[in-house]
């Protein structure tokens, strides 16, 4: 098969864990005999740099022209500060090229050869931990008008909206059902009913959806009981699904339960609008540009190799290019000789890199 893709590593290990991704998707094309062709293209403050903008027109034409789009990070918390909150890379660019992709899988999973890496007792951990949190991406705060800061100080105000439609809201949680269909049947809607009026009705509809799909075992829980029940019981879940910030601070934490945030990869998914076209598939770790690691070969690239084992299931429908990918990760972790150091390693990015290629 021949394969388009789009590249932006972006800002800060961003650069160093797209380019091990590509390696390792690179080495599976060549095993399984495939083409894959790579267009790069600059975002975030590389962009900004470069062409005064963190989203150049020659980016967004080379993401519409490709298949799928592998995404790094953007921001640098440092740069970031001098520009007004408009003008940010992380909604100029990241916030603008997720549009149309209101469905992010993020996937969590604690390879059991580093359950000592994650800080639950093993009492807890003992059954594994496998949840697919499905944060809806396009709604919400992250794009609710008004959004701003009035007035001049010491009296000024700032507002955020938080809204849903019912479509919003249905399209979302049907991808958490279906999802469930496809994994353990247990579907967590995790909402702040007792207070948010959006909340109120995303449970109403997901209450009656849950009376399409019998077969799902589907509970309800508020947000704050969501993060600590993720801690008392997490073998028990496994798909989350929920709105957009919640989603965004849950999956962190979550990612912790696996190990490490540089463990946990993503997908970005939509639908086919009226005129039948969707927008490009977007695929990136769930972690950011860690300025605190960056340009050292200290990142952990297992979150950007998985994401492009995501790509290759979900874009490209290759389930046994993407299972030898992921098989080839968790062996790598498994032995637990090639760790980065937030898995209390000493291993470059480029040798767990190195690593995963020679086990493919
Ligand atoms: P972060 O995820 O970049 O880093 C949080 C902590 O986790 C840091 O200590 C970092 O070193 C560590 N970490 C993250 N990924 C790692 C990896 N692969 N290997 C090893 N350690 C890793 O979050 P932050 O510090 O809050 O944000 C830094 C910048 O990234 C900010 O500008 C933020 O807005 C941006 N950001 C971008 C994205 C994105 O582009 N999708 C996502 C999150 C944050
Ligand atoms: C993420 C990030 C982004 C988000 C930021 C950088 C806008 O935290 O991808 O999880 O909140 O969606
Ligand atoms: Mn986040």
């Amino acid at each position: 098969m021949d394969m388009r893709i789009a590249v932006l590593p972006g800002d800060g290990i961003g650069v160093e864990v797209t380019d091990a991704a590509m390696r390792v998707l690179n080495a599976a094309a060549k095993k399984f005999h495939h083409a894959i062709h790579a267009e790069f293209a600059d975002v975030g403050w590389a962009a900004i740099d470069k062409h005064g903008t963190a989203l150049p027109t020659a980016t967004v034409e080379i993401c519409r022209r490709n298949q799928a789009i592998l995404f790094g990070a953007v921001g640098l918390p440092d740069r970031d500060k001098t520009l007004p909150q408009k003008q940010r890379p992380e909604r100029v660019a990241l916030l603008e090229l997720r549009k149309g992709l209101f469905a992010n899988l993020r996937h969590v999973l604690l390879p059991p050869g580093l359950a000592s890496r994650c800080p639950l007792k093993m009492e807890l951990i003992k059954n594994g931990i496998d949840i697919m949190i499905i944060r809806e991406l396009t709604g919400g705060l992250y794009y609710g008008q008004p959004q701003g800061i009035s007035g001049s100080a010491p009296d000024r105000r700032a507002v955020d909206t938080l809204g849903y439609t019912e479509h919003e809201i249905r399209r979302i949680l049907k991808v958490g059902f279906e999802t469930a269909r496809k994994r353990r049947r247990r579907l967590t809607s995790v909402d702040k009913a007792n207070i948010l009026a959006t909340s109120q009705l995303w449970r109403e509809l997901a209450t009656a959806m849950g009376k399409e799909y019998p077969d799902i075992a589907l509970e309800h829980i508020y947000v704050d009981n969501a993060s600590m029940q993720l801690l008392r019981r997490p073998s028990e879940f496994d798909v989350i699904v929920t709105e957009n910030t919640f989603g965004d601070i849950l999956s962190d934490e979550a990612s912790m339960l696996a190990g490490s945030i540089g463990l946990v990869p993503s997908a970005s998914l939509g639908a086919p609008d009226s005129a039948g076209k969707s927008a490009v598939p977007f695929y990136e770790p769930i972690h950011g540009s860690a300025p605190d690691i960056a340009g050292q070969n200290k990142a952990n690239p297992v979150a950007t190799i998985l994401t492009a084992a995501m790509m290759l299931n979900y874009t490209f429908g290759l389930t046994k290019e993407a299972t030898a990918i992921e098989k080839a990760t968790f062996s790598v972790l498994n032995a637990g000789q090639k760790l980065t150091g937030d898995l209390g390693g000493t291993a470059t990015c480029s040798e767990v890199t190195d690593a995963v290629i020679a086990a493919l």
